[in-house]
């Protein structure tokens, strides 16, 4: 019965998709990541609040180049899509956001995303993940994009909300974070919002 439901986006539409770039307020664009980037996500890993919440864990400037060579492949595999928030007239990022978790044929995906101390305070995470929402599901094709953020993580509350993802529920002793099991607020959006 289960294989009379075709996939909610066919295999091979990810990789068919050009990597769009898309401005941002603040004179800030989302665009793919580069090997020069490297520098950024090296401090990112540095970063106590990105490291407390989504554990980067810690890279040389090596191992940073090897994972946005590995983003590349892993959007070629279909399983995330990333991209650096950087300053439009060039330089090194502030952010990233991308959609992991990708499963095409059940047509959903799970956010992440982070802001360097510089690229804090200026609200621009709010239109970021409402941007690669409507990319996700206007050229995409996906139904329904989740927000997972341990309950202490309050600016991550407040941007998912404000980008269109009500809270759904709490997920108790859900994620393992340094100082222990975090209970998570689970949010979403679907396409039909
Ligand atoms: C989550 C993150 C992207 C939000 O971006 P930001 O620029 O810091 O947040 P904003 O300035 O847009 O503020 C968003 C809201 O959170 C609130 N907020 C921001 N920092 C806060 C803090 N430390 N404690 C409580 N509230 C905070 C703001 O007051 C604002 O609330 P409002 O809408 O009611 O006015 C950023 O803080 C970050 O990268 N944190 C570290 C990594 C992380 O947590 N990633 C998400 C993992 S799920």
């Amino acid at each position: 019965m289960i294989d009379q439901i075709p996939p909610v986006v066919p295999p091979g539409r990810l990789r068919e998709l050009a990597h769009p770039v898309y401005d941002l307020p603040g004179g800030l664009l989302l665009r793919p990541w580069e090997a020069s980037d490297a520098p950024a996500l090296v401090a990112a890993c540095l970063d106590p609040d990105v490291q407390h919440w989504t554990y980067p864990g810690l890279l040389s400037t090596a191992e940073a180049e090897a994972r946005i060579a590995g983003w590349r492949t892993r959007r070629q595999d279909e399983e995330a899509a990333m991209w650096a928030i950087a300053p439009a007239d060039g330089g090194l990022p502030v952010g990233l956001i991308g959609v992991r978790e990708l499963d095409l044929p059940g047509g959903s995906g799970e956010f992440l995303y982070w802001l360097l101390p510089a690229g804090r305070g200026s609200g621009v995470m709010t239109p970021a993940v409402d941007r690669i929402s409507r990319w996700a599901f206007e050229e995409l094709g996906l139904h329904r994009l989740r927000i997972i953020h341990s309950v202490a993580n309050t600016a991550s509350c407040r941007t998912a909300e404000k980008a269109g993802f009500p809270l759904e529920g709490t997920m108790r002793g859900a994620l393992l974070h340094a100082d222990g099991w975090h209970d998570e607020h689970l949010h979403a959006r679907l396409r039909t919002d």
